[in-house]
């Protein structure tokens, strides 16, 4: 998020715009808190994690009375426009400003969930499948020389494509996800029929909107007379230092919606569709992610 931020205060101050940063997200925009930001205020912070804005859960919003505090805010900071940062949710909010506020939005997908329609990719999802990956291999050591099975919970929502894409990359026997139903049993087989064939070890991951490690665990030690351990990765995979793809993809995200919004855009989310930044409007539909995950799986399948 953060090489988003600097793309966006230098490419509006070489616009010629004046750029304020929000601070805290949408809690902080109903308070009107929004600090002036330089050239300088954004250096040094591209290889950084989290947010020199910070942010905050502010499920208000969606009511009358958020909105109405955030509409008073808006005329206190006399904005001309708006580049919004963040999730699904961060989106219907910015179509509400737009449409219901005229205040020109733009948006940039930042989220490790990969769910949002319009965008191959989102900012964070590359470094937050690299931390899964790293935490996988490193744990598929011990599940291959203790012989264990390991249920490791990763990240993602209500989308497995953070899980999915976790497996495929580490060679997960198992990957539970929320968009397919998933069958205890079955799993159990197909577990004991890789021991059958020579395997020494598996490793299942689970979405965390598809179930909880610790349920998973459980049940897997009811049906197996085997040495289970269960590993939740949790707000790790939500930090540390972006990877050189998001930072890109942050960069020229930042940049597109910056030059969009000053060239009178607005309303709508770039995205990178193939390698190109393509837009569509907030608050967009669709199920690719959906249907990403379901040709993961059969991937998956078919190489294990
Ligand atoms: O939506 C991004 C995300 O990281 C999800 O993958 C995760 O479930 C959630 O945010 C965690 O949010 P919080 O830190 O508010 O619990």
């Amino acid at each position: 998020m953060n090489a988003a931020v600097r793309a966006v205060v230098r490419t509006a101050l070489t616009g010629g715009a004046e750029v304020v940063g929000i601070q805290r997200g949408w809690l902080g925009l109903s308070e009107a808190d929004a600090k002036p930001m330089t050239s300088r205020d954004v250096a040094g912070i591209l290889h950084t994690g989290g947010t020199v804005l910070r942010t905050f859960r502010y499920p208000d919003f969606t009511g009358a009375a958020g909105q109405e505090k955030v509409g008073r805010a808006l005329k206190k900071l006399k904005l001309d426009g708006m580049v919004i940062i963040g999730g699904d949710g961060s989106f219907r909010g910015g179509a509400v400003l737009d449409q219901k506020f005229d205040l020109p939005v733009m948006g940039v997908p930042a989220t490790i969930d990969n769910d949002i329609p319009g965008t191959d990719f989102s900012i964070g999802f590359d470094t937050a499948l690299n931390i899964a990956v790293d935490a996988v291999d490193k744990i598929r050591d011990t599940a291959s020389s203790h012989g264990r099975i390991f249920v490791i919970e990763v990240m993602g929502r209500s989308c497995g494509l953070l899980a999915m894409e976790a497996g495929l990359s580490t060679g997960a026997e198992e990957v539970i996800v929320p968009e397919i139903p998933f069958d205890l049993d079955a799993i159990c087989q197909r577990i004991e029929g890789g021991y059958d064939r020579g395997k020494q070890h598996a490793v299942i991951l689970v979405a965390e909107g598809a179930a909880k490690a610790p349920y998973i665990e459980y049940e897997l030690k009811s049906r197996l007379k085997r040495s289970i351990r269960m590993v939740v990765l949790g707000h790790v995979q939500r930090g540390g230092s972006p990877s050189a793809s998001d930072r890109m993809l942050a960069t020229r995200f930042g940049v597109a919606a910056t030059q969009m919004l000053l060239a009178g855009e607005r309303g709508k989310m770039v995205g990178m569709v193939g390698s190109r930044v393509k837009t569509t409007a907030l608050g967009s539909r669709s199920d690719a992610a959906r249907k990403q995950v379901l040709a993961h799986q059969e991937m998956l399948r078919l190489l294990t």
